[in-house]
């Protein structure tokens, strides 16, 4: 069973008076452990469309799986769950919450499904570790760099277990070190616990992290004209080290 599927995927919003097609027809398939990254011009839908897969917004056709579940018939309750419990999302500027510490920025998700502070609070502290910001946790994520911060969202991305991770242009906000970084750390770790990838990216530099890449384009997806890429071309553990403590 494939970990995400849609089928004939269609969107449309209202431009002034016109309405606008932007998916006209998707048809995709991701299987489980897969990383694939969704590439295309700007304003193609790329946005649009991870948020129709990760129960953000409703199509206004067609059908899309998650982990084998449809989710046509499921009330509203039910996608907030779904969405809540088994996806974990990645943006371009963080949205991190303001007035939080780096740690309970990760708990937030444990916290809202009613886990104990305790419990929330050493895995946010295992979960700062595993990302490289153990020195950090009662940072204030303003006080911090924009490299830091997504490495944060990262660890929150990751706090409620969930098998599919949703990532809209994760290192826009970086440079190229960073987002290097950033990747480098998201797929070690998407990969070592099993969970399925969908990247939305414009950062031609970090597709080697990809086991496949999408092109969305005209309102269709198709195989990227580069074809598969190469699985994740891991940096050496003591370069990465050096890296963080470089701070981020
Ligand atoms: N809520 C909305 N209301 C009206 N139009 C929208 C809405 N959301 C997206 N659009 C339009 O749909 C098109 C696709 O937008 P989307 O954000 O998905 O593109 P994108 O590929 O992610 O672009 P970018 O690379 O610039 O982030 C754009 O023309 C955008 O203006
Ligand atoms: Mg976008």
């Amino acid at each position: 069973m494939p970990a995400i599927e849609a089928q004939q995927i269609h969107k449309s919003f209202l431009r002034g008076k016109q309405r606008a097609d932007v998916l006209r027809g998707v048809d995709l398939t991701v299987d489980r452990g897969e990383i694939v990254f969704l590439v295309g011009p700007s304003g193609s839908g790329k946005s649009t469309l991870l948020a129709i897969l990760g129960c953000i917004l409703s199509p206004d056709r067609g059908e899309v799986r998650l982990l084998g579940e449809s989710l046509r018939g499921l009330s509203a309750e039910s996608r907030t769950l779904l969405r809540r419990d088994r996806i974990g999302f990645v943006f371009q500027k963080f949205q991190l919450m303001r007035g939080l510490t780096a740690i309970d920025n990760v708990s937030v998700p444990l916290v809202l499904k009613g886990i104990s502070d305790s419990i929330s609070q050493q895995r946010g502290r295992e979960l700062l570790f595993d990302v490289g910001l153990a020195d950090h946790l009662t940072a204030d994520p303003r006080r911090m760099s924009a490299g830091q911060c997504q490495r944060i969202a990262i660890a929150r991305a990751l706090a409620s277990d969930p098998e599919l991770i949703f990532a809209d242009e994760p290192t826009a906000s970086l440079d190229e070190t960073n987002g290097r970084l950033a990747m480098e750390l998201f797929s070690r770790l998407v990969r070592e616990r099993g969970k399925t990838a969908i990247v939305v990216t414009h950062d031609p530099r970090i597709y080697s992290f990809a086991d496949r890449i999408l092109e969305v384009k005209d309102g269709m997806v198709r195989e990227h004209p580069t074809g598969p890429v190469a699985q994740t071309a891991l940096i050496d553990s003591a370069s990465q080290a050096e890296l963080m403590a470089t701070g981020s």
